[in-house]
């Protein structure tokens, strides 16, 4: 059975059931305590915690079915977790989630009814075996599942503990619960993990570290709403209907696999089509290469993948092909993919070329370090400092290191790597101090460093001016610049934001122009606390990446006649109370900080 089939059935089957089915959510979660999303239940985490009535505040299309808040879904995943693991038989980083849910609807009975249903007979699959959680000190075990799996003639019932079979909570605290799992046999008759469902019992206030360490002496807490939440990867079940020995050689990558040159190792084919997807629907969901946070992680997509089309000399036009049928495949589901098609080619290709001298270099300085070892040089493995200067000379992602260094039978030292970083880390942040005299800063958000009363006159209006020469970049540029950084001292600020090539001289001075033309109308600077979700709503730019609490500060600059906005920005403050305190504005300098990201120094009138 084709997986597109396998999805519309498992759609269907819910929607039948009961269930309103909802589109997937973006990769980008709502919950600023999660990087991306991982999971199918992180859109619905408030209906069962009791933030948001299911019956009342929900979904709009939860409300259509018979009046029962549950919901069917394919949910965008993306697990960096597995990203050492892609290219065995199961594991990706990007895959889709089938998922149904209920939020204080029906609960273990008829969620296993329903599973086993849909398992054998709407798919006609046999389970291998189910997995129960076998209880500890806080939970007891799970009869009631063993009895339900009995009951539909599944006797081999395995008892696990609670690294495998509870699951959750995401982010820094959430739903959470004992899980019952299928597993089934693939083509090569290895058991593969399948459907995970897990019984949303619990609020854990705190991380899944600290739930598996026990050390915080947090609790569980029952849950006012207990429901049902399940995960089942669309890649695995086709890889048990299709009866394939791996996730790679079923329709849903077997075509773009064959694009690929047949020399290549099942390995990197693997890793190739898994990061191309991947990245293909992050550039989608308007994640741009950089430094940080989701961003970083498309990066180290982009550039382990093109480290093996250069190792490979896989022709320039075949990664296109490849983009290409990936978004024309996928898009007739995830219609977002045709939507920004162009920008999904334009980005890929934009941060593969800019890698591309660097790549060779550290290509280059990675074999000369491969050839010492031969020579019986310096021991055996990769040494961390080595590791540090392919990192911070070639921004070579670690996976590429250990990638160069597997293929070249030279060990990884991981530990050794992880010190390194932090030794330089903590070389800069000494080189910080000494700069501001070693004595303490009078303010220091991270962004904005002043060491006594004058310095913060001083810093305090160059952020304002920041907040302006973002809002104009965007007008001038357009709407695909963010902000990738900003760093103000009490001699400039300077400001990185993505846009993929440099500015001209007409754009600087119109940049220019608009914002000392907002310092000249004497704006308003206004505050107002807001709860996160509804600051998102306002519009207001904020940091992809950033982890931002429950109450932000939201700064608006308007001009007081026409009451037109300016700018609206997430922000901590501090900042100028009418622009006109600002003076006048200049951009001192635009140069590229790293690919796709350009970098403005400016200044203001005696900073
Ligand atoms: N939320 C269930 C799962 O991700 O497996």
């Amino acid at each position: 059975m084709e997986a597109h089939i396998i999805r519309k059935k498992f759609l269907e089957y819910f929607g039948a059931h009961g269930h309103a089915i909802v589109p997937s959510s973006s990769l980008i979660p709502d919950d600023p305590s999660v990087l991306l999303t991982t999971a199918g239940m992180q859109q619905f985490k408030k209906y069962y915690t009791g933030e948001a009535d299911p019956y009342t505040t929900i979904h709009p299309l939860l409300r259509a079915p018979l009046g029962h808040p549950n919901a069917v879904s394919v949910q965008k995943s993306f697990r960096t977790s597995d990203i050492d693991e892609v290219g065995d038989e199961t594991h990706l980083t990007f895959f889709q989630m089938l998922g149904n849910f209920s939020f204080g609807g029906y609960f273990k009975k008829e969620a296993i009814a329903m599973a086993h249903e849909f398992m054998t007979k709407t798919l006609g699959l046999e389970i291998s075996y189910v997995t129960i959680f076998r209880g500890n000190d806080q939970v007891p075990k799970d009869e009631e599942s063993r009895m339900l799996w009995n009951a539909h003639g599944v006797t081999d019932i395995r008892e696990e503990g609670v690294e495998d079979v509870f699951w959750g909570p995401t982010g820094t605290s959430g739903p959470c619960g004992p899980t019952t799992e299928i597993y089934c046999k693939n083509g090569r008759g290895n058991d593969v993990e399948i459907w995970n469902i897990v019984f949303n019992e619990f609020f854990f206030p705190g991380s899944r570290e600290e739930l598996l360490s026990g050390a915080s002496g947090k609790k569980l807490e029952r849950m006012q709403t207990p429901g049902v939440d399940t995960g089942m990867g669309l890649e695995r079940l086709s890889m048990i209907a299709q009866k394939t020995g791996t996730i790679f050689e079923t329709d849903l990558f077997a075509p773009f696999i064959e694009l690929l040159p047949v020399e290549l190792s099942d390995r990197q084919k693997c890793i190739i089509i898994d990061h191309v997807r991947a990245a293909a629907f992050l550039l989608a969901d308007g994640v741009r290469p950089s430094n940080k946070g989701a961003g970083y992680i498309l990066r180290r997509l982009i550039r382990r993948a093109s480290v093996y089309e250069h190792l490979n000399n896989i022709p320039v036009h075949v990664f296109d092909a490849i983009l290409h049928d990936i978004v024309h495949e996928y898009g007739e589901f995830y219609s977002e993919l045709l939507c920004e098609n162009e920008a999904i080619r334009t980005e890929f290709l934009a941060e593969r070329k800019k890698f591309g001298n660097t790549m060779t270099q550290g290509i280059k300085a990675f074999s000369a370090i491969a050839l010492a070892r031969e020579n019986g040089a310096h021991g055996e493995s990769l040494s961390g400092e080595e590791a540090f200067n392919l990192y911070q000379s070639f921004g070579f992602p670690r996976e590429v290191m250990r990638d160069l260094c597997r293929d070249n039978s030279i060990a990884f030292d991981d530990a050794g790597f992880e010190e390194a970083v932090k030794h330089h880390q903590e070389i800069s942040r000494a080189g910080q101090e000494k700069k501001f005299g070693g004595h303490g800063l009078l303010l220091d958000t991270g962004e904005l460093k002043a060491a006594d009363e004058r310095e913060l006159a001083i810093v305090t209006r160059l952020h304002t001016a920041t907040h302006l020469l973002h809002a104009a970049l965007r007008k001038v540029l357009g709407l695909d610049v963010r902000q990738d950084g900003s760093d103000i001292t009490v001699e400039r600020t300077r400001f990185d934001f993505t846009f993929p090539r440099k500015m001209t001289p007409e754009e600087i001075a119109e940049v220019e122009r608009l914002v000392n033309g907002a310092i000249a109308g004497d704006f308003q600077v206004t505050k107002k606390d807001m709860a996160y979700e509804d600051a998102l709503r306002s519009g207001a730019l904020h940091f992809f990446k950033e982890k931002y609490p429950a109450e932000v500060h939201v700064y608006t600059i308007a001009d007081p006649k026409s009451g037109e906005v300016f700018s609206k920005e997430f922000c901590g403050g501090p900042h100028v109370a009418h622009t006109g305190e600002i003076g006048a504005f200049r951009i001192a300098k635009e140069e590229s900080s790293s690919a796709g990201v350009r970098r403005i120094r400016g200044v203001v009138s005696g900073s």
